[in-house]
């Protein structure tokens, strides 16, 4: 089993416990929670085949998703479970989905790909599960190539109503539940790099938010390289006699 070290200075017995609480959960994912947030995932899914080129898909799970992306498109999946990917390539080999390229065990806070690597990067009802949100979302911005989207479909929890004070009550349960009941969406949100375009509540009762961002493009790179070529431009300036 490949090493799981965790970048973001998160404990690895954290990725241990999801690996842990995976395991149990991988026998019954589909027909429980899996079938649950099924319409979120769809939707997600949809918009994500109205796409093109590669598509890296973090916290596959039991690739649930996978044999309704279009066939146009390259997908990766990457998880830290080894028994949800196990699932997740048992429905690859039954569907015969060749345009998924590869399942990786995987953290999503250290992701072993280059830079700017996938036009379209997915994560489905994860970060909340995570040990350290902040670092998987700059992960998902690094391996985003400019102008392509990040997409994430999760719970996100309320300060206010009867829901918030649910949220509440379960917060002290986070560990032993694997994933935060109280999750505010700013979490999210903090990055410069990532652009929100959209925003939509999501089947069952709205409990569900699909947030789109769009990849902006390196600045500090671009004016950089403008830099450069007005330099060389006036370095090569023909000499007028
Ligand atoms: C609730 S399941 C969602 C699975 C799938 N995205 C879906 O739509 O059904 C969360 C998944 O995230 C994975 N996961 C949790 N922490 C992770 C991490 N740090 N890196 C990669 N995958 C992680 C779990 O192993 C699990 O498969």
């Amino acid at each position: 089993m490949q090493e799981i070290v965790s970048k973001a200075g998160g404990s690895v017995i954290d990725l241990f416990d999801v690996q842990r609480a995976y395991r149990r959960w991988a026998p019954i994912y589909d027909l429980t929670f899996g079938r649950l947030v099924e319409a979120g995932r769809r939707h997600a899914v949809e918009i994500i085949n109205r796409r093109k080129g590669s598509v890296l898909e973090v916290g596959v799970g039991t690739g649930l998703s996978l044999p309704r992306y279009g066939r146009h498109l390259q997908i990766t999946g990457i998880d830290v479970s080894p028994d949800m990917l196990k699932k997740a390539r048992g429905r690859v080999a039954q569907n015969g989905l060749d345009n998924v390229s590869g399942l990786h065990e995987m953290d999503a806070g250290n992701l072993d790909f280059p830079d700017e690597e996938f036009d379209t990067v997915v994560a489905m009802y994860v970060i909340t599960v995570v040990p350290d949100p902040e670092q998987v979302m700059r992960e998902l911005e690094r391996v985003c190539a400019p102008g392509g989207e990040v997409v994430l479909v999760n719970h996100f929890s309320q300060e206010e109503g009867i829901r918030g004070f649910i949220e509440r009550l379960f917060a002290p349960l986070a560990s032993t539940l694997g994933w935060r009941p109280v999750f505010p969406m700013d979490r999210v949100l903090g990055s410069r790099g990532l652009r929100l375009t959209d925003k939509s509540s999501l089947r069952p009762l709205g409990l569900f938010t699909m947030l789109r961002f769009v990849k902006q493009p390196d600045l500090a790179a671009d004016q950089k390289l403008q830099t450069e070529t007005v330099a060389s431009q006036a370095r090569f300036k023909p000499v007028r006699a």
